[in-house]
């Protein structure tokens, strides 16, 4: 068949560096790793607005958002942890490549699968910052009321319970959550982050 009538755009499509001037930020993925009720979650949102506040285009993809949209049809055994953060590590390449900085938010229990996501994002762009409180405070708060279902039985494979959660070895930055506030929580990663997304 003749490529005539093909014509590739590679050479006209936009690059992540042109994308990062005009947002005048260097993309990055940071990956928040923690047990249920750590307060990922909450520590992201708070961070997205604080970037927010400073001139920077963050966005948060989280485990109970993704969960009920693009992986509704995922459930918790590590294979579909496995392939929930897979897909959601692909999201995130996207989000890099548009110049974006994504604040993912997951449990990801396990050294293997977030090792699967840092190969997907590339490894000079993946920041693993772990959300840690001891399993007691974690299950103290129960938000969501999860832990006390995961004792009684009425939900299986619940993290930290009857599913592995495996500490991250060397996280570029541990959060604990026991003894920090908030605030603290969100503007040490902050200024962590600074430098490496701030425009040269
Ligand atoms: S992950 O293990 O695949 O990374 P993810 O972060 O997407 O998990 O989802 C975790 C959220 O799902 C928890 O905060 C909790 O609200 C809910 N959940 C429901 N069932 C489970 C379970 N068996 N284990 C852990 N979290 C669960």
């Amino acid at each position: 068949m003749s490529t005539e009538h093909i014509h590739p755009i590679f050479d006209r499509l936009l690059s992540r560096e042109d994308r990062e001037r005009q947002l005048k930020q260097r993309s990055k993925v940071l990956w928040l790793t923690g047990l249920s009720g750590s307060g990922k979650s909450t520590i992201a949102q708070g961070l997205e607005h604080r970037l927010y506040n400073a001139g920077y285009v963050a966005q948060v993809l989280d485990g109970d958002n993704i969960r009920s949209g693009i992986n509704s049809n995922l459930g918790f055994g590590l294979e579909d942890r496995r392939e929930n953060i897979r897909r959601i590590a692909e999201i995130a390449r996207l989000y890099l490549n548009s110049g974006i900085i994504t604040l993912n938010s997951f449990i990801s229990p396990t050294i293997e699968i977030r090792n699967f996501a840092e190969e997907i994002v590339g490894a000079s762009d993946f920041i693993e910052i772990y959300i840690n409180a001891p399993l007691e405070v974690c299950e103290s708060r129960d938000v969501k009321g999860l832990y006390k279902k995961a004792r009684k039985g009425e939900i299986r494979g619940f993290t930290g319970i009857d599913s592995p959660y495996e500490a991250p070895l060397n996280p570029a930055l541990e959060i604990r959550t026991d003894q920090l506030s908030l605030e603290e929580s969100i503007e040490t990663i902050f200024e962590y982050i600074t430098p490496l997304i701030k425009q040269a």
